[in-house]
């Protein structure tokens, strides 16, 4: 059982809204194979017995060339294109299609690198800083520039993600290096993280807590390190910290614009 009552194999917790969708998707998928596993089970040992050597029985075999039916083949090949069809793609576009519009959500840009997860919060103002790969350092490692008016209200975390619960997040990704995916199992959703490319990811998170965030895509060495958080806060404690991210940040920007004059 999981949190609101859903049944799950083996799953932790689920903390979205669509979760238990996912999992009910999942059981149901468990539960045909295990179908088809005992039927092709029952059929193997039906042959084994009807088939067996017996006296002055001749066994006929296949000559290379002709063909064998195709019929129990083919009826597998249906049965697991339907469930691809009635299944698995309208759950994936019903993901895709409900995308909660960005007025809504919270939109956090991400960028994955060997072996991190960045991430960018635009202010108050609602505008991400530009980003640009000429400015990306050890202490800038999404490139931001200072420069931009949009960025000096922009928080950065790395591999602490912070969101509000009841509150649809969106996240657009892309990758400095090489091909990751991002992952939180409790949540029931992961996507890849492409070079050169925007992808999306959206959630709802329905349960206050703290979840791993895990790179699902083989990216190197340290791909087994490359663990995250994210921390699910309800909406007073995520402002309360936003407001101290900020502070701590225009302080900083102050203090580094005093020395630079000085
Ligand atoms: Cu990044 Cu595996």
């Amino acid at each position: 059982m999981n949190s609101d009552g859903g049944f799950t194999i083996g799953m932790p917790p689920v903390a979205t809204t669509y979760g238990s969708d996912i999992d009910g998707l999942m059981t149901w998928l468990h539960v045909v194979m295990v179908a088809m596993f005992v039927i092709w089970g029952v059929y193997l040992v039906y042959c084994v017995v009807q088939y067996r050597a017996k006296d002055g029985e001749r066994g006929t075999y296949h000559q290379a060339g002709e063909k064998s039916s195709f019929i129990p083949d083919g009826i597998i090949l249906a049965f697991e294109v339907w469930l691809i069809l009635a299944f698995g793609i309208p759950m994936w576009s019903e993901l895709k299609e409900e995308t909660p519009p960005a007025k809504d959500s919270l939109e956090i840009r991400l960028v994955a690198e060997q072996f991190a997860w960045n991430f960018q919060y635009a202010g108050p103002d609602g505008k991400f800083g530009r980003r640009d790969p000429k400015l990306i350092s050890a202490s800038n490692p999404m490139g931001i520039d200072d420069e931009d008016p949009a960025a000096k209200d922009d928080i950065t975390t790395v591999n602490n993600l912070y969101v509000p619960v009841d509150k649809p997040f969106i996240l657009r990704m892309t990758s400095k290096d090489v091909i990751h995916d991002f992952q939180v199992t409790n949540f029931r959703n992961k996507q890849d993280v492409v070079p050169g490319m925007m992808t999306t990811l959206w959630f709802e998170p329905s349960t206050v807590g703290k979840y791993e965030i895990a790179c699902a895509q083989l990216c190197g060495l340290g791909h087994t390190k490359m663990v995250g958080n994210v921390f699910v806060k309800s909406q007073a404690e995520y402002d309360e910290w936003f407001k101290e991210e900020l502070e701590y940040k225009l302080a900083e920007a102050e203090g580094s614009a005093a020395s630079s004059t000085s």
